[in-house]
């Protein structure tokens, strides 16, 4: 029986609870390392790319995506408060679900992390940008700093970015719960200033007309938009860090999500009252162009070249472009500085999630035991980190931001589905359990995280579709061929692997 390969329950809890690590984070901290995941690219770049499509409708998207995650944060909580152990809907589908339905999380799970890295490396790219221009008047060719589908050759800074991530993480680096709390700090501080200045001066008619592109327009910008909300469930990975974690965790992720979304709904609405307008970049003949394209990139360069305002789809640094339109070009350039300090943090969290992911999969005997192997000096998973960073940076040289998050959505959907079909399942297998967080109406919350997962699925754009069943079909040969015969599970090793109590501690210590 291909599903009968299940990870006891008690085995994981056990394990989690024989390791030493010290647990230090709260309620608060969690709520910040959540939202230190989750705002980034998404609401500073991605903005532009769902105005493109979905025009002032785009509001909307956000609410749409913010009621997808809500209903998964609330199925996660309940997994995360009973199995407050690392790796995340990995472990939890392992445990409930079984190996092979594990491997297939896993496998998306590095769309989501690594991919979702790549993303916020061509975003930072982006801004980074903007200050060389904005501060000190220098402006990088335009072939060296986006991909060839944006019309460039390769994104140079998106591949430094990423690779001096992975060289931090190589070595060690972490980033203490004080600096990230710091960093949400600036992030919030940025977009309060954001709307504090964009709303008194928003232009209403600017939202007509609202959905230019229909309701398709709308669902397409909210599976996209989606990107903008990875990340709270982050929180879960650090539910060993936790004091309480049966209580914290699940204030944590729904915490930072509701926080998280009051902030991108006002943040949007001020975005398109703007002077440049909410309304999509169209061909001659009044169709609107594909985001991220050749086309829109050669259209949005005519545009500006006429004498006429950047549009909002045009812009790579969206929220400072509004700013410095609506007149304060000096606050813009600080809300740049202010994405540009604090994006790598999302992009290092990223790629930890990716190593820790890794990591239990092949101490789990279903990757390469080399992979796992620990640097005798820093004393991380440096192959491991290696590899995904080489990944990572080659996908950020070429790749534009809109399909990157597109592509680590698929995966992430994914995810998220297979996590709400699992509280299910484990309610019915195991009724008796103790369950320190219950998902509220679960009969009508999971069922409406699959619904939601599925439909934003489907309105991504059809290569973004495309990716997850042709990864899934890659994982599916690497599982049969290699990792269904060396899985410890399936050689009656049940014992839950435990990282190296000497390595570093992740990013979110204190
Ligand atoms: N939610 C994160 C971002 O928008 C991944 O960058």
């Amino acid at each position: 029986m291909i599903f009968s390969r299940v990870k006891p329950l008690d085995a994981i809890l056990a394990t989690a609870q024989k390791k030493s690590l010290h647990r230090s984070l709260g309620a608060f901290q969690l709520t910040m390392l959540g939202i230190g995941g989750v705002i980034g690219t998404g609401i500073f770049v991605l903005t532009s790319e769902a105005t493109q499509k979905a025009g002032p409708s785009m509001v909307i998207s956000f609410i749409i995506a913010a009621f997808v995650c809500a209903v998964a944060a609330l199925c996660y909580s309940e997994l995360a408060s009973m199995v407050p152990v690392a790796g995340s809907a990995y472990t939890y589908t392992y445990a409930v679900v079984g190996e092979l339905l594990a491997w297939m999380v896993g496998w998306a799970l590095i769309l989501e992390y690594a991919v979702g890295a790549s993303a916020v490396s061509v975003g930072w790219s982006g801004y980074v940008v903007g200050q060389l221009k904005g501060w000190l008047g220098i402006e990088l060719p335009a072939a060296f700093v986006s991909g060839p589908f944006a019309g460039g050759i390769i994104n140079i800074p998106a591949v430094i970015i990423s690779l001096l991530t992975t060289w931090l993480l190589m070595i060690g680096t972490s980033e203490s719960a004080r600096v990230n709390a710091v960093l949400v700090a600036i992030k919030i501080t940025a977009l309060t200033v954001f709307v504090v200045l964009a709303i008194p001066v928003m232009n209403a008619d600017n939202f007509e007309p609202f959905m230019p592109l229909g309701a398709v327009g709308t669902f397409g910008a909210a599976a996209s938009i989606f990107f903008a909300y990875v990340g709270f469930d982050f929180v879960s990975t650090a539910a060993e860090e936790t004091k309480d974690p049966q209580r914290n965790v699940p204030i944590g992720l729904i915490a930072s999500l509701v926080i998280c979304t009051l902030f991108y709904i006002v943040v949007a609405a001020g975005a398109i009252g703007s002077p440049l307008g909410g309304q999509p970049v169209t061909d001659a003949a009044g169709v609107a162009l594909d985001p991220g394209s050749k086309e829109l990139a050669a259209r949005c360069a005519a545009i500006v070249s006429g004498g006429a305002l950047e549009p909002l789809p045009c812009s790579r640094e969206a929220l400072a472009h509004v700013l410095r339109i609506i007149g304060h070009p000096a606050i813009g350039n600080l809300l740049g500085l202010a994405a540009t300090l604090a994006l790598p943090s999302v992009i290092l969290l990223m790629m930890f999630g990716q190593t820790r992911i890794f990591f239990t999969m092949a101490r789990d005997g279903l990757l390469p035991e080399r992979l796992a192997a620990v640097h005798p000096k820093w004393r991380t998973p440096h192959v491991v980190t290696a590899v995904t960073g080489v990944a990572v940076a080659c996908a950020s040289a070429f790749l534009p931001v809109g399909k990157l998050a597109d592509y680590s959505n698929s995966g992430t959907l994914f995810a998220f589905m297979m996590v709400a079909i699992s509280v299910m399942v484990l309610r019915r297998t195991d009724p008796g359990r103790h369950r320190p967080f219950r998902t509220p109406a679960v009969w009508l919350v999971a069922p409406l995280a699959i619904i939601g997962c599925v439909t934003l699925y489907l309105s991504l754009p059809g290569l973004a579709i495309a990716v997850l069943p042709c990864w899934a079909a890659v994982g599916l040969v690497i599982y049969f061929l290699y990792s269904r015969r060396r899985s410890h599970v399936g050689h009656g090793i049940v014992e839950v692997p435990e990282l190296d109590p000497d390595a570093p501690p992740p990013p979110i210590a204190q």
